[in-house]
């Protein structure tokens, strides 16, 4: 029998909750808490309406939790109790001061840091799960190895590469487990047993052992690498547009080159999500603190490209229904960034939903998981923004159809049932590619897809 091992994760968020119920679920020998300052996340966490939507996540939680995964906002009695603590909270862009707009905001790694040196009465192994700038860690080595009482604080980059929507199986059976340390044989000691919880179900030629700096930096540049083919991919739709090729039969002739590969090469509307944006700045704003401009201005055009194409998508709206769109019934189907989840975090959606509003259009938001977020986003935007949760009450009347999360329900509606309670002439505008054209277009709309050709009767 394995050792029991006290694991503590501080930040119950998209990332603390699922990566330590799938933890606790596969480690019945660690024991893991998870807590976190926000107490009606915690309350969550502990009945069967979670916080956050995950497929498969719910499953999990109730196998361990009560077992060996607890959830609670007893911060301090979870950080003296741990041998290893994962720090998994939030470290969105900097709005203010110095490399705002870009910098990442450390304050609550920081506050969380300075936490667990005032209630430490051990030695522990801090493990950074939030996503953090290149060498962040020295400033952690600092801040927590000042201590006097003579404890020694090992700090472990562990980034997550997990996406939303599919949690569960991301962390069940990763591509890869990245953990850094520094090469000193404490280091290296602290980087085993945070590798050996793992081996419990990650085969072992699939955890990688690095330096702390490139466990660090890999993570930002692996959501960098991510989102260029996504802006790479979506700068050529525009040119199909134009030039009658369809992106998606480019897409797939240039990811059948196993060099290229299939995978993130959908066109869409735009990336979104709490993550590429934030990470992507962040990198541009490192290349700059050291001044490579050039590698800054490079990566920086991923984010300008996603937010040009989310701009064209909305142009084209309006451009295609004769240059306005005021007072007309626009419905929105999806506002989550991506399907399987609610969560609307920098999605491309709100972006519309903004620019229409602005246009005065009267926009309908629909969504299967996400109106609650969509509701708190859009307060305060000026224009009518009404919300349904059934997309045939959403198209009720409506002008415009326009497709912003790929939801397989969208696929499976019954069209002609919305063509005809819609005013006409009736355009679809789909921002993921994801449905039949050609039958739209016969039942009688006007189809306009990312990097296609028009099907227009008007
Ligand atoms: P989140 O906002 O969903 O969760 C963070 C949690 O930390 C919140 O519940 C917040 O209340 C809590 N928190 C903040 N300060 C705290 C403190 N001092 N003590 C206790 N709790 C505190 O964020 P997330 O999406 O889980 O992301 C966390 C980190 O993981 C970020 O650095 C992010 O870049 C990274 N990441 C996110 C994803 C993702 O899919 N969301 C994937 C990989 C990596
Ligand atoms: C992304 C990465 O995929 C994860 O590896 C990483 O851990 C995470 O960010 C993070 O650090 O937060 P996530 O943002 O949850 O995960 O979801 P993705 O599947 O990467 O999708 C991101 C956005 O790109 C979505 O809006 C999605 O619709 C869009 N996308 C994705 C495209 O437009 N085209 C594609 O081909 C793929």
């Amino acid at each position: 029998m394995k050792n029991p091992v006290n694991v503590l994760c501080i930040g119950a968020g998209y990332v603390g909750g699922p990566t330590m119920a799938v933890i606790a679920d596969r480690c019945p020998h660690v024991t893991v808490n998870v807590v976190d300052i926000n107490p009606a996340r915690i309350r969550a966490w502990q009945t069967d309406d979670l916080p956050i939507f995950e497929p498969g996540l719910l499953e999990v939680v109730k196998r361990a939790r009560g077992r060996n995964l607890f959830f609670s906002t007893d911060i301090e009695a979870g950080i003296a109790a741990a041998d290893i603590i994962f720090v998994s909270v939030n470290t969105p862009t900097k709005t203010f001061g110095e490399g705002a707009g870009r910098a990442a905001d450390l304050q609550y790694w920081e506050k969380t840091a300075r936490q667990i040196l005032a209630c430490s009465t051990t030695s522990k192994i801090v493990v950074e799960k939030s996503t953090l700038p290149v060498r962040t860690a020295e400033a952690m080595d600092r801040i927590l190895n000042s201590n006097p009482r003579g404890l020694r604080f090992e700090v472990v980059s562990n980034p997550e590469f997990l996406a939303e929507g599919s949690a569960v199986k991301d962390l069940e059976q990763p591509d890869r487990v990245l953990i850094g340390s520094h090469e000193t044989p404490e280091g290296v000691r602290a980087r085993t047993a945070v590798a050996d919880i793992y081996a419990t179900w990650v085969p072992r030629d699939r955890i990688i052992e690095s330096s702390l700096w490139s466990a660090e930096l890999s993570k930002l540049v692996a959501n960098a690498f991510l989102a260029q083919r996504i802006s790479s991919i979506n700068s050529i739709s525009a040119l199909c547009e134009l030039t009658e090729a369809d992106v998606d039969e480019v897409a797939y002739a240039i990811g059948a080159d196993t060099r290229i590969g299939p995978r993130f090469l959908k066109a869409s509307v735009g990336f979104g999500g709490s993550c590429f944006k934030k990470d992507i700045l962040n990198l541009v704003y490192i290349a700059q603190s050291h001044g490579l401009d050039e590698v800054a201005r490079y990566w920086e055009a991923v984010v300008r490209m996603n937010e040009w194409q989310e701009t064209r998508f909305v142009r084209r709206m309006l451009a295609t229904m004769f240059n306005t769109v005021a007072g007309k019934r626009i419905a929105l189907f999806g506002f989550a960034f991506k399907a399987e989840t609610g969560d609307t975090r920098e999605s491309p959606a709100l972006e519309v939903t903004r620019q229409l509003a602005a246009e005065r259009a009267h926009v309908v938001i629909s969504d299967p998981q996400a109106l609650d977020n969509a509701r708190i986003d859009t307060k305060g935007l000026e224009g009518t923004i009404d919300f349904d949760a059934d997309p045939y009450a959403a198209a009720r009347g409506a002008h415009a159809i326009a497709v912003l999360t790929e939801w397989s329900l969208y696929r499976d509606l019954d069209w002609a049932r919305l063509l005809a309670s819609m005013e006409r002439p009736a355009f679809v505008f789909d921002g993921r590619n994801i449905l039949d054209h050609q039958r739209l277009f016969d039942l009688g709309f006007n189809v306009f897809a990312i990097g296609k050709r028009p099907l227009r009767h008007v």
